[in-house]
C-alpha cells in the first residue's frame, strides 16, 4: 500500500527508481510519480494509473540525474489525480518529498500554514513539505526533526532539498523503510525488492528513527536525536526468485511454488526420533510452554484462514484452548489476557496495521507474543519477542496462496511441538511428519489437474453466485476458496460449514447455483455426504473435492477434483489447491487483472 523509493549515487537515477517502483507494484497503486535533481533544480513527473504511463511521460520530459526518490500512491486522502500523486513539493519547490502512512492533524496542520503556503493537493503529505518549509532555516536534518514533532501519524517518508543536493533524509514512524547499501551508492525503500538487483546489504528503519543518507555514508538517529549504530544485515532473496519464471502471472507461479517452498518451510524443523518439531524462535523455556493455557492467533483475510486450520491442530494435538481473532476485532474488544496466554500474529507481509496494532496490544497486557510472518525483517516480524518465518519467499500477487500454505504448514508445526511437550504420543506424531514428507509431492499431484481444473472454469464462466461447502477443518478451506474466487474474479461467492446450509442459505440454491463442496474422507465425511445430498436435491450444480478412490463420490457431483489421501489435519495443504487454481483461471478467463485485483493492495498497511 503506497511504496517509496530513493536512489543517490553516481548513476543515472531514473530507470533505478522506475525498475524499483514495479517491484513494489505487488503493494497496490492508483498512481505514481518520481522527482530527481538535475544539478540545478528538483525535476517532477507524475501520472495516474500503470508505472508504464509514468515511464511514457518521462520519455517526453528530460528527466535526469543522480540523486532521486519515486513513489507510487494508494489514494487515501483525496481523488485518484495527478497533483494528489507524490512526489509533494514545498512553496519554492526546492523541497520535494515523497510520504506513506497517514497525516492524522494534517487539517490542523493545513489551516496553520494556509496563511503563508499555497497547497496545491488535496493530499495529507502536501502538509509535510510545508511544514518542513515552515521551519527550514538551513538545516534540513533538523527542519524535518522539528516537524516530524508537530506530527500525529504514521509516515514512512524521504526528503530531498536542492540546497543539499547530496543528501536524502528518511524517517518512519508505523511505516517501513529499508535503507540498501551500496559502493559509492544507497538505497531507500519500502521493502527491501527495489534494491535486490544492486544490493543485499540492508539496515531497517525502526518506528521513531530518522537517517542521514548520502552516496557514502549512512547516519541514524534515534527518537532523541542521538546517533544510533545500526546492524547491516543480508537479505538471502535474490531477484531472480521474485520474478515470473515463465509463468503468465505470479498468482500461478506462486500456486506451483508451494511444493517447493513447503519444503522450505519444514526443513531443519523436524526432528523424526523425537516425533517433534524444533521451532527455535518460540524463545520459551520448557516450564514457560507448560504454563501456557491459551492461544490466540491473531490475523487478517486469509491469514485469518490459516489461523482456523491453526486452532483445530492446537485443540486436537496439544489440548490448549485455541481461539482465532480477527484483527481489527482483536484490537477493540478489550480482550483478556494474561500471562498465560500465548499470542501469535500470523501475517505474510509483517506489516498489517490491524493485526501489528492487535499484537501490541497484546504484548501490553502481558501476553506471550510471537510471529508467524514471511517477509523477513518485517515491522511483525522485529516487534514480536520471537516466531518464524513461514520461507514462502516473495509474494507479489495480491490474493495471497503459497503464504496461507506455508503459514498453515508453521501453525502445524507448533501445534506438533506444543502436543508433543504434553498428551502427543510419540507414535502420533512421528505419523505426523511422515505424513509431512509425502504432501510436497501430493500437492504436484493436484497441480498436474490444473489443465481439467481450468476446463471447470470455463464451464461456469457465467456464474454469478457460488457456495463453497465444508466441515471441520475444511470449513476454513472453503472460506480461503469463496475469497479467493471474489477477490480476483469479483464473481459473488459465500462459504459455510456444511451443518449450516439448512439453517437459511439453503433457500438461495437453484439450477443456476453452482456448490463447491470439500467431501475428503474424513471423520466428519458422511457427514458432508449428507450435505451434498441436500444441494443435489435442490438441483444446484456439485464441483466436488473427493478423495483418490472415492468411486461413489462421483455419483454426487457433476464435476470431481481428486486430491490424494493425506490425514486429516494436513487436508487443507492439499484441498485448497484445486480451490486456487479455480479461482485463478475463472479470473484469466474473464480478463480480470489476476495479479492486481481492484480496490485491492497487497500490504494493508492503514487500518
Ligand atoms: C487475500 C489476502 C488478504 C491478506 C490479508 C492479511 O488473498 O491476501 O486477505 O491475507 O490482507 O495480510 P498479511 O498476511 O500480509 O497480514
Amino acid at each position: 500500500m503506497c511504496g517509496i523509493v530513493g536512489y543517490i549515487g553516481k548513476k543515472e537515477s531514473l530507470p533505478i527508481l522506475l525498475n524499483g517502483l514495479r517491484r513494489l507494484e505487488y503493494r497496490g497503486y492508483d498512481s505514481a510519480g518520481v522527482a530527481i535533481f538535475n544539478g540545478e533544480k528538483i525535476k517532477q513527473v507524475k501520472s495516474v494509473g500503470k508505472i508504464e504511463n509514468l515511464l511514457k511521460k518521462t520519455k517526453t520530459e528530460n528527466i535526469f540525474g543522480a540523486v532521486g526518490i519515486a513513489h507510487t500512491r494508494w489514494a487515501t486522502h483525496g481523488g485518484v489525480k495527478e497533483i494528489n500523486a507524490h512526489p509533494h513539493a514545498d512553496c519554492t519547490g526546492k523541497l520535494v518529498l515523497v510520504h506513506n502512512g497517514i497525516i492524522e492533524n494534517y487539517r490542523e496542520l493545513k489551516t496553520k500554514l494556509s496563511a503563508k503556503h499555497k497547497f496545491i493537493s488535496e493530499t495529507d503529505s502536501e502538509v509535510l513539505a510545508h511544514l518542513i518549509e515552515e521551519n527550514y532555516t538551513g538545516n534540513l536534518h533538523e527542519a524535518v526533526k522539528k516537524s516530524l514533532f508537530q506530527v500525529q501519524g504514521t509516515y514512512g517518508l524521504v526528503v530531498m532539498h536542492v540546497d543539499h543536493p547530496e543528501l536524502l533524509i528518511a524517517a518512519r514512524m508505523g511505516s517501513p523503510l529499508v535503507i540498501g547499501i551500496g559502493e559509492e551508492e544507497n538505497f531507500i525503500a519500502s521493502d527491501a525488492t527495489p534494491m535486490l538487483a544492486y544490493t543485499k546489504k540492508v539496515i531497517f528503519l525502526e518506528d521513531g528513527e530518522m537517517a542521514d543518507i548520502t552516496k557514502d555514508s549512512v547516519q541514524t538517529y534515534n527518537v532523541q536525536d542521538n546517533f544510533v549504530s545500526k546492524q547491516i544485515e543480508e537479505i538471502d532473496w535474490d531477484e531472480a526468485q521474485a520474478q515470473l519464471q515463465g509463468f503468465p502471472h505470479f498468482m500461478l507461479k506462486e500456486i506451483f511454488d508451494q511444493p517447493t517452498v513447503f519444503k522450505d518451510a519444514i526443513r531443519g524443523r523436524t526432528n523424526m526420533e523425537e516425533g517433534t518439531a524444533h521451532l527455535g524462535g518460540l524463545n520459551m523455556t520448557a516450564e514457560e510452554m507448560k504454563n501456557i493455557n491459551r492461544i490466540i492467533l491473531i490475523a487478517c483475510g486469509t491469514a485469518s484462514y490459516a489461523a482456523m486450520v491453526g486452532k483445530y491442530a492446537f485443540e486436537r494435538l496439544s489440548g490448549i484452548p485455541t481461539e482465532v481473532d480477527v484483527a481489527s476485532e482483536f484490537r477493540y474488544r478489550d480482550p483478556i489476557i494474561d500471562e498465560h496466554t500465548l499470542v501469535f500474529g500470523i501475517s505474510q507481509s509483517g506489516e498489517t496495521a490491524d493485526t501489528l496494532a492487535a499484537l501490541r496490544e497484546a504484548k501490553r497486557k502481558g501476553a506471550f507474543v510471537r510471529g508467524i510472518v514471511n517477509v523477513v525483517g518485517s515491522t511483525i516480524a522485529r516487534e514480536t519477542d520471537g516466531g518464524t518465518y513461514i520461507h514462502a519467499g516473495p509474494e507479489l500477487a495480491v490474493a495471497s496462496t503459497k503464504a496461507y500454505t506455508n503459514m498453515i504448514t508453521v501453525l502445524l508445526l507448533y501445534a506438533l511441538q506444543f502436543g508433543r511437550s504434553r498428551r502427543l504420543s510419540l507414535a502420533t506424531g512421528q505419523r505426523l511428519l511422515n505424513a509431512f514428507l509425502e504432501i510436497s509431492e501430493k500437492m504436484q499431484k493436484i497441480l498436474s489437474q490444473n489443465e481439467e481444473i481450468k476446463k471447470i472454469a470455463e464451464k461456469y464462466k457465467n456464474s454469478q453466485d457460488f457456495f463453497f461447502l465444508g466441515r471441520g477443518i475444511n470449513y476454513p478451506v472453503a472460506l480461503e476458496g469463496s475469497l479467493k474466487l471474489k477477490e480476483i474474479s469479483y464473481i459473488h461467492s459465500e462459504a459455510y460449514p456444511g451443518g449450516e446450509l439448512k439453517h437459511g442459505p439453503l433457500a438461495l440454491l437453484s439450477s443456476e447455483f453452482p456448490v463447491f463442496a470439500i467431501m475428503t474422507k474424513n471423520q466428519l465425511y458422511e457427514k458432508m455426504r449428507s450435505n451434498v445430498e441436500e444441494v443435489r436435491a435442490r438441483k444446484a450444480p456439485v464441483i466436488l473435492i473427493a478423495t483418490e478412490g472415492d468411486e461413489q463420490a462421483k455419483e454426487l457431483s457433476d464435476e470431481i477434483i481428486y486430491v490424494p489421501k493425506t490425514m486429516e489435519l494436513l487436508e487443507p495443504l492439499l484441498n485448497t489447491i484445486p480451490l486456487q487454481l479455480f479461482a485463478y483461471h475463472m479470473a484469466v478467463i474473464l480478463g480480470k487483472d489476476v495479479d492486481r485485483p481492484r480496490n485491492l493492495a497487497k500490504s494493508v498497511t492503514v487500518e
